[in-house]
């Protein structure tokens, strides 16, 4: 029967309390090896964004954001204390671009930023002057090594990009070509990553922030580090009572080895046929890119093995990544006992029928999969406050991204998570939506770079 199926991966898909606070041990380790060394798997990229805002940060800034699942352009005017305004086009990205040479995508941001300034000019308020030059802060959400702010050498793709002539490059350098070649009345001030634009902007807003994490297409998280344990960058000379952000690119946790994290034979598959194998284990268990697929491979299999949907023609369910994530919230938050969204979801987009009692099963085993990955990243977050030793005064995490906004129990689940790995005391750490990172964050980053440059930092 299904609820004997069922029972199979319940096994295969449940973290114990046990199991958990093993990976937030060995996550732990790898976070403190990241600091120490570079080129380790977790990488922990010194961002060099100093410390925290003041809330004073002042001034119109643009801000474009490449790597969630728009590209998009903000210009934004930061008031003081703690206020803003915002102004915002979004663009998408088609999957042939995310595999074109990496010069013509870089083009094509410049492009939408012209596009963007031409409609955004005139004399009214809150437009942008004829040939005012502005700052601007581009938020470019994949692993760069930056050795500057204005600097960032991408060191691998992630999220299924793979746009030849980048990985290895200074994809700053790359965009200022592109802003040349439009002309555009532009200075890149800063590079940023999303995690880092959202520690920031979510401080700004709320000062007990002192993580932030994204739940989105992929998975990251940033926090501020005391310059004397970094000691990758001791040789730089950088005062010890100095404060920087670390972009701590955790996706990449346990790649390769996969000594830590439990996977099943169908994680296994997403990681074959993804154009990184190997790469950013831990995010492939969580982000939404792949949270559907993982479902579906299951599906698949049950196929196969002839348990569903027997003398059905199954093609459209059996194609590579069609099973969107955000099925399965909707199939969580069915409220109907026949749970007619699922089968809304089954008919409409698969053209298959289903019995109720497969219907519960798939209810059941997405919620399986989508507490799983909001449980390992109770784990990443429990890594970063035993690092810290921020248990004891509890700290609050900025938290974004579509996974988060969208799927209604995951916050619960990740501060569920938090009490199996710290008993009660995990009740201290509690995440919540943060502010806008790459509209907002990269704005009060490039003001603060702005600031350290005329105080000769
Ligand atoms: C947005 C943040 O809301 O979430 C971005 O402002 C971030 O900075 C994005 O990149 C990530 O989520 P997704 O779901 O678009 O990948
Ligand atoms: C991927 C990227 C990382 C980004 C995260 C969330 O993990 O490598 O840079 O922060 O996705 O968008």
């Amino acid at each position: 029967t299904m609820a004997d199926h069922l029972r199979k991966y319940e096994s295969l898909f449940t973290l114990t309390p046990q199991r958990m606070r093993m990976i937030v041990e060995a996550f732990t380790e790898c976070l403190e090896l990241g600091l120490s060394k570079p080129n380790q798997i977790v990488p922990m990229i010194p961002t060099w964004v100093f410390g925290w805002p003041t809330g004073k940060e002042t001034g119109d800034y643009l801000a474009l954001d490449l790597g969630g699942t728009n590209l998009r352009v903000c210009l934004v005017t930061l008031q003081g204390e703690g206020k803003f305004e915002i102004t915002q086009t979004k663009y998408r990205l088609s999957e042939e671009q995310k595999q074109d040479d990496g010069q013509k995508l870089f083009d094509f941001c410049a492009e939408c930023l012209q596009t963007f300034i031409e409609s955004n000019t005139g004399d009214g308020p809150g437009q942008l002057r004829p040939n005012q030059l502005l700052p601007l802060g581009f938020t470019f959400s994949y692993p760069c090594t930056q050795e500057r702010i204005d600097h960032g050498e991408l060191i691998r793709w992630t999220k299924g990009f793979g746009a030849p002539n980048t990985e290895g490059r200074d994809v700053a350098d790359m965009f200022k070509k592109s802003l040349e070649k439009y002309q555009l009345p532009v200075e890149l001030t800063a590079l940023i990553n999303d995690t880092t634009g959202t520690l920031i902007a979510s401080h700004y807003v709320s000062p007990r922030t002192k993580i932030a994490v994204i739940f989105g297409t992929g998975c990251n998280a940033a926090y501020m580090e005391r310059v004397p344990d970094i000691p990758k960058i001791a040789h730089l000379g950088i005062a010890s009572d100095a404060e920087m952000a670390i972009n701590c690119e955790w996706g990449a946790f346990d790649s390769f080895e996969h000594e830590h994290l439990p996977r099943t034979k169908y994680d296994a598959i997403v990681d074959d046929t993804s154009n990184k194998p190997g790469e950013q284990a831990f995010e492939k268990l969580i982000s939404g890119r792949y949270l559907g697929e993982i479902f579906r491979l299951v599906i698949c299999e049950l196929i196969d093995e002839g348990v569903l949907f027997l003398g059905q023609n199954t093609y459209k369910v059996e194609k590579p990544y069609c099973f969107d994530t955000a099925f399965l919230s909707l199939m969580e938050s069915d409220p109907t006992d026949e749970l007619l969204m699922i089968i809304g979801i089954f008919t409409h987009f698969f053209a298959l029928e289903t019995t109720l009692a497969e219907r519960q099963f798939f209810r059941a085993l997405a919620k399986l999969v989508g507490r799983r990955a909001a449980r390992l990243s109770a784990c990443g977050i429990a890594a970063i406050v035993n690092k810290m030793g921020l248990l004891e005064d509890g700290c609050s995490v900025g938290a974004d991204g579509s996974l988060y906004n969208k799927y209604p129990s995951f916050a619960e689940r990740v501060h569920e998570g938090l009490v199996d790995i710290f008993g009660d005391r995990g009740r201290n750490v509690v995440t919540h939506h943060a502010e806008d990172g790459s509209g907002v964050g990269s704005a009060i980053i490039a003001a603060m770079t702005k600031a350290r440059r005329e105080a000769g930092l």
